[in-house]
């Protein structure tokens, strides 16, 4: 059976470079700020931007560190993993993001979900665990390799191996946080949409992802998070809170590198992390 799952994950050749993907929409990147402050300013502008009396809901979630990349099925089947790059164009990792065991090769159809959809384009970040960072590290000091100096830049290291073997044998993981393009199913709400992603087979950070209503909800959550990263299996460098209503996200559309619906309210840098 193990090598039957092998067989189908690992292209075992190494390729002799990267090719490039043009993602069909771009990658933007998130606009962030280090104080309350700055969230709540976020909260006025989205207000004042809808014009409107309607009540936003936030999805509040942790900033996982590490790498952004975007999966494409076509017909439940991955076909092209590609890395941000840009955010216009990104290297095509197919290979490598294929030996990563949380990612899904063929989609679920669920019994009492939405149907998968023809075109999916899902994108999350991939990352390494604390525990399985150490214990590569270790084993590397062992063998007179220099360690990572933290779990990001062993994945991105990872990621970027011309050899899917290598990459196999490195500790990744992937939350998906979001989409690309999606044809078929519709959703009201980002969090129907992790629902369904989670139904579909990926990995979703569900227990992290809290509903809120009010922006002091946010701060708070945001506070504890703070208190607890300690607490948790992977690296977080803050909070992302994203308006729920995905009927708002649309309206509130993007600036020129980043949308209005989101915000990354980050843990102040400790000595140790300012280089
Ligand atoms: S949403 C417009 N959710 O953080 C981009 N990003 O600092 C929407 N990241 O480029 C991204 N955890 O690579 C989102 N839960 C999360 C995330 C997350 C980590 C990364 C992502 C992004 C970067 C910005």
């Amino acid at each position: 059976m193990k090598k039957k799952v092998e067989e189908i994950r690992f292209s075992a050749k190494p390729q002799a470079a990267f090719s490039e993907v043009k993602h069909r929409l771009p990658m933007l990147s998130l606009e962030n700020g280090y104080h309350v402050q700055d969230v709540t300013d976020f909260d006025e502008r989205t207000k004042k931007f809808l014009r409107d009396d309607t009540s936003i809901d936030y999805t509040v979630e942790p900033e996982i560190d590490g790498l952004a990349v975007e999966l494409v099925y076509e017909k439940g089947a991955l076909s092209v993993a590609s890395t941000r790059g840009d955010g216009l164009v990104g290297k095509n990792v197919t290979p490598n993001i294929r030996t990563i065991l949380s990612v899904p090769l063929t989609l679920i159809e669920p019994a009492d979900g939405k149907p998968i959809p023809g075109l999916l384009e899902v994108r999350g970040e991939v990352y390494m665990e604390t525990d399985a960072f150490e214990t590569l590290n270790r084993d590397r000091i062992e063998r007179g390799f220099p360690p990572f100096k933290n779990p990001r830049t062993a994945a991105a290291d990872s990621l970027r191996q011309l050899d899917p073997r290598i990459t196999a044998k490195r500790p990744l993981n992937m939350f998906c946080f979001g989409i690309g393009e999606m044809s078929g199913p519709k959703f009201s709400t980002q969090q129907e949409l992790m629902i369904a992603l989670q139904q579909w087979g990926f990995r979703v950070n569900r227990p992290y992802i809290r509903v809120c209503s009010t922006i002091s909800e946010v701060i708070d959550y945001f506070h504890h998070l703070e208190e607890t990263r300690d607490q948790l299996p992977f690296e977080i460098d803050g909070a992302v809170v994203k308006v729920n209503q995905l009927d708002l996200q649309a309206k509130l559309g993007q600036k020129s590198s980043s949308p209005r619906w989101t915000f990354a309210l980050k843990f102040k840098k400790t000595e140790e992390e300012i280089p």
